[in-house]
């Protein structure tokens, strides 16, 4: 385990969290979060995006490039693959909120360009209380997890995607919600569909197949 900075730096979100949160009210909020220290190189905080009543929510791992310039969760690359899976489902836009375990994007510069690091875990811990937020507004009737991230935000450390993945899980015990959702569907992250050179069309199929028994788990109920 990496030792994360120093405690002070990361109070946890909690404390920017509006009492009674909105969805317009999180977006405000969010902006000015100061619960870990990522806010400082980041253009702007990255919210949800979806209706309120929404029967699924999707949660990713944090903004990308695009997303962090343009304020919204997944616009950029990861973000086609994810629409078109989601379109190849059938579901109604009308019924996704998608979102992301982490609020603001971490990375790293190399030369001129800014190249994603993933979330450490005191990260995604400080950062939680916005997922619960969001999950208390939209009372989804499932959850995706998309890729690891997610996974370990939820599952702890010793998550692997593989393990669970197309699978209805129960809400973990260890993570308190005002109102669990019913189910919990882990699956790949649209960016590895992106990164399987060799296998990128299974990689796709299986991303739709995924979402395909989430969207049918949401009928079934
Ligand atoms: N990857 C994510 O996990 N989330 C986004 O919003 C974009 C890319
Ligand atoms: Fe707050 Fe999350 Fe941004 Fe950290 S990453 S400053 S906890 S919104």
């Amino acid at each position: 385990m990496t030792r994360s900075s120093p405690e002070v730096e990361r109070p946890g979100a909690q404390r920017w969290v509006p009492a009674e949160p909105t969805l317009p009210a999180l977006h405000e909020a969010v902006h000015d979060c100061r619960g870990c220290e990522l806010y400082r190189d980041a253009t702007q905080a990255v919210m949800g995006r979806g209706p309120a009543g929404a029967g699924l929510m999707l949660v990713g791992e944090q903004p990308g490039d695009r997303e962090d310039r343009e304020g919204e969760p997944f616009v950029g690359p990861a973000g086609r693959v994810l629409s078109e899976a989601l379109a190849a489902t059938g579901v109604d836009p009308e019924q996704v909120y998608v979102t992301n375990a982490v609020k603001h994007f971490r990375f790293q510069w190399k030369g001129k360009r800014r190249i994603h690091e993933s979330p450490d875990r005191g990260q995604v811990a400080a950062c939680a209380p916005w997922l619960a937020a969001e999950l208390e507004v939209v009372r989804p009737s499932g959850v995706v997890l998309l890729g690891g991230t997610a996974g370990k935000a939820l599952y702890g450390p010793g998550f692997r995607v593989g393990a669970t993945r197309g699978t209805l899980q129960e809400w973990p015990e260890a993570v308190p919600v005002a109102l669990a959702p019913p189910w919990v569907l882990p699956t790949v992250h649209p960016a590895a569909v992106l990164r399987a050179r060799d296998g990128r069309e299974a990689a796709y199929d299986g991303l739709v197949s995924d979402l395909r028994t989430a969207v049918s788990a949401l009928s079934d109920r």
